[in-house]
């Protein structure tokens, strides 16, 4: 399994150190020459190396970790997204219900990302929060994670717990999903909630 995360701004880079933490390889991409931000990334660490978006969308996971408004650029990187999964870390804040057709903002990045499977989640906390170690008092930080293909979800929280995080299962985008969404001036009830689960 191959991981990118497109968007290498304040989640972006949070994502990449937790990865780097783990151990696990992924690449980052953004609009931008990957010789331009490759300083940074190797900063973080050996794991994580820059590519181009035309490159990094070959991964098969892939983290969407750039503002809302900017998914359609990436979703025109590929004409088919089958087979990938894409993790939709976007939070639409401040979007209009209008401009998302009345739909949960994870079921417009679905529509734009034709094939793809979409899992909403690590989107829930701020990136200072989700930066910490995942370890607390002896428990662990919980990730929400909501996807309409429970095998993606699956896949997910695997590597959720590889990454170190607890991740909780909500159930589909349209039902769980909206627990964890933003869209014009609200937040869904489960997003800012930093919880730990103890075995
Ligand atoms: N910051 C947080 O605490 C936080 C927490 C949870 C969720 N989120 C969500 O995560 C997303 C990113 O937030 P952020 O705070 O990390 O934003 P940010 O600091 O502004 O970073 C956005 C990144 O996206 C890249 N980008 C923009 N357009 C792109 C495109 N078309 N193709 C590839 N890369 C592109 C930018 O790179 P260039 O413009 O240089 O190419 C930049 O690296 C937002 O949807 C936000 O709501 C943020």
């Amino acid at each position: 399994m191959s991981y990118a995360i497109i968007g290498f701004g304040e989640i972006g880079q949070t994502l990449a150190r937790a990865f780097a933490r783990s151990g696990i390889d992924v690449s980052v991409a953004t609009t931008r020459d990957p010789e331009s931000f490759a300083s940074d990334a190797a900063a973080i660490g050996p794991e994580v190396t820059t590519k181009t978006l035309a490159e990094a969308v070959k991964a098969d996971v892939i983290f969407l970790a750039v503002r809302f408004q900017s998914h359609p650029d990436v979703a025109k990187a590929l004409p088919s997204w089958q087979g990938k999964i894409i993790i939709d870390v976007t939070n639409a804040y401040g979007v209009p219900d209008e401009d998302l057709g009345g739909q949960p903002s994870a079921r417009v990045v679905a529509r734009a990302f034709t094939g793809a499977s979409v899992v909403k989640g690590f989107n829930h906390l701020v990136a200072a929060v989700l930066d910490q170690s995942p370890v607390v008092h002896g428990g662990k930080r919980v990730v929400f994670l909501a996807s309409d293909d429970e095998g993606a979800a699956t896949e997910i929280g695997a590597l959720a717990e590889n990454l170190g995080f607890a991740p909780i299962k909500l159930g589909g985008l349209s039902e769980g999903g909206l627990l964890v969404q933003a869209h014009g001036n609200s937040w869904g009830r489960l997003i800012f909630k930093d919880l730990v689960t103890f075995d």
